[in-house]
């Protein structure tokens, strides 16, 4: 069905200076995880076998991580550690993993259009691995589930208050059932009072090739960048979409707060949970009495 998945990792990490000046964002671990790593297995997960990333200069650590490590697998092999070297192996088999740079930083819309050489005239699916979304079957696999049955473009929606939609693309659509939506316009990042509704796109995406086309003739949107939202709205007039909100969390990880929020529910669920719960509510014992007046 549908077995390729685009991530856009082009971006510049500013956000996170100066941790992200030798290192790409993407690499920066959740725990012990590269948050990227953590998409990849989503779509794994999902059955995509083919993960294309979108790229830039500067950003080959990302290359390195999904590649074999020879030195590091011969030495872990002679340490006799075959657990950790089985883990590192895993990774390089996640996927078939490629490769386009995005050679100019014009934003997201843009970037997907860097994948159309290698996606072709088939549906495909994109992550934006700035978040994170933990959920029981993984929303990759929702949103196949919801493609499956209507095999028209699928978009993550998630409720969002109204003074955070201006963050997102906001749609503008009818009910077709729980969850589920029929959208008939977006608009990307839109001042709260101009939001036509709560229902945010989150970044999981599945489009139909239709969508080149469309982002050719997207000229620049909101902060002079090509914007996938403004693609899609024009293949909102031509072709259906529709919008799944989609089970469990998602974590903003391209900003502080919710890269600490994801590291801590992570690091719950991980061996470290124990550990990390008593230490929790040892702290929020301590956070009642303090003062930061
Ligand atoms: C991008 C999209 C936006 C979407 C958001 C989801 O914005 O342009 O439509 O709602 O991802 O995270 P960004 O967060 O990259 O500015």
């Amino acid at each position: 069905m549908i077995s390729k998945l685009v991530i856009p990792a082009a971006g510049w990490g500013t956000r996170f200076l100066p941790a992200t000046k030798a290192i790409p964002k993407e690499m920066l671990p959740i725990v012990a995880t590269p948050a990227i790593q953590l998409v990849v297995e989503e779509a794994a997960n999902a059955g995509m076998e083919d993960v294309l990333l979108i790229t830039a200069r500067d950003k080959q650590a990302i290359e390195n991580h999904f590649d074999r490590s020879a030195d590091m697998e011969a030495f872990l092999a002679a340490r006799g550690d075959d657990t950790l070297r089985e883990v590192l192996i895993n990774i390089s088999q996640l996927a078939r993993i490629h490769y386009v740079r995005q050679g100019e930083a014009l934003g997201l819309g843009h970037a997907v259009l860097c994948a159309r050489d290698h996606v072709g005239n088939e549906p495909f699916a994109v992550a934006l691995p700035d978040d994170l979304i933990r959920s029981d079957d993984g929303c990759l696999s929702e949103l196949l589930s919801v493609y499956k049955k209507y095999r028209c473009t699928i978009l993550a929606l998630q409720r969002v208050p109204k003074e955070k939609l201006s963050s997102f693309g906001v749609v503008s659509a009818h009910r077709l059932g729980e969850g589920l939506w029929e959208i008939t316009d977006l608009v990307e990042k839109p001042p709260p009072e101009q939001a036509p509704s709560d229902l945010a796109v989150v970044g999981r995406y599945i489009l139909e090739p239709e969508i080149f086309s469309a982002l050719e003739t997207t000229g620049p949107g909101v902060g002079g960048e090509i914007q996938l939202t403004d693609a899609l709205r024009v293949l909102a007039t031509k072709r259906r979409v529709i919008g799944w909100e989609f089970s469990g969390h998602r974590y903003d990880v391209g900003n502080h707060l919710g890269f600490i929020k994801a590291t801590l529910e992570y690091a719950l669920d991980s061996s470290l949970g124990p550990q990390l719960r008593d230490y929790l509510t040892e702290l929020c014992e301590q956070l009642r009495f303090r003062r930061y007046d």
